[in-house]
């Protein structure tokens, strides 16, 4: 899978990609990661890229055209690259979008191409945002200095959900959210650690008794932590 993001700071997203699991992934072409900066496809020759708002208002904006010449040139390079003439889609990471979840991270790990559009400063001319923007999504009711944490987030959380970037497909199963639960707790060596025990059921071999302590554990931990996930969990299981 390919994401690309057009953003004003490539390095701060490259850097933040390039260890431990995305950066494996990388290196073994599972996914591929292309940040292109905005500035470069600026008409300023100053290599301005934003400018005050109309109306007024505190802050500056981005402008249009350095952000359509720049997906543009992400939109041709995709079609040549695919040999068709279908656009991928362009998620722009906004405090305004649909908030990210597990589901979106499942749907958009379906897609061959992502684009990234990062905002800075107020936000983005809205005409460049109509003409090509296809998903508007937000990691959370707080809000950020530019989109690129957000968009570093979302690439993250599907990126090991494409195949090949976990060596453990089971993980991606049994974590938390993917059942509509939080995970059980999990315990390592050694067995008393600070006097406390790992739990009995664990050490005994006993897989459907494990199963269920888990499931148990699961489920308590979700009451307590997010009712608001344990209450549609059972919801759910009451229309099965
Ligand atoms: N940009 C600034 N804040 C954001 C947020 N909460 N989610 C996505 N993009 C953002």
């Amino acid at each position: 899978m390919n994401f690309h993001i057009m953003t004003l700071f490539p390095e701060m997203v490259l850097g933040g990609l390039c260890t431990s699991i995305i950066g494996r992934a990388q290196e073994r072409g599972c996914i591929a990661v292309n940040a292109v900066n905005i500035r470069d496809y600026t008409a300023d020759r100053h290599r301005k890229v934003d400018d005050y708002t109309y109306g007024g208002g505190a802050g500056m904006l981005m402008q249009a055209q350095p952000v359509y010449d720049c997906w543009k040139a992400v939109d041709e390079e995709i079609k040549g690259r695919r040999g068709d003439d279908v656009s991928a889609r362009v998620v722009y990471v906004t405090p305004q979008g649909e908030v990210f979840n597990q589901k979106k991270a499942v749907e958009l790990s379906k897609e061959e191409d992502l684009i990234f559009l990062c905002g800075h400063y107020e936000g983005i001319d809205e005409r460049v945002l109509e003409e090509v923007v296809t998903d508007y999504i937000s990691i959370g009711d707080y809000v950020l200095t530019g989109g690129e944490l957000a968009a570093m987030v979302i690439i993250d959380a599907v990126a090991r959900l494409v195949p090949g970037v976990l060596n453990n497909d089971e993980s991606a199963q049994s974590e938390s959210h993917a059942s509509g639960l939080l995970e059980y707790p999990q315990y390592s060596r050694p067995e008393i650690w600070h006097g406390k025990r790992v739990p009995e059921v664990l050490l005994s071999g006993h897989h459907a008794n494990i199963e269920k302590w888990r499931l148990e554990q699961s489920l308590e931990r979700t009451r307590r932590r997010r009712p608001d996930m344990y209450g549609e969990y059972m919801r759910v299981g009451e229309k099965r």
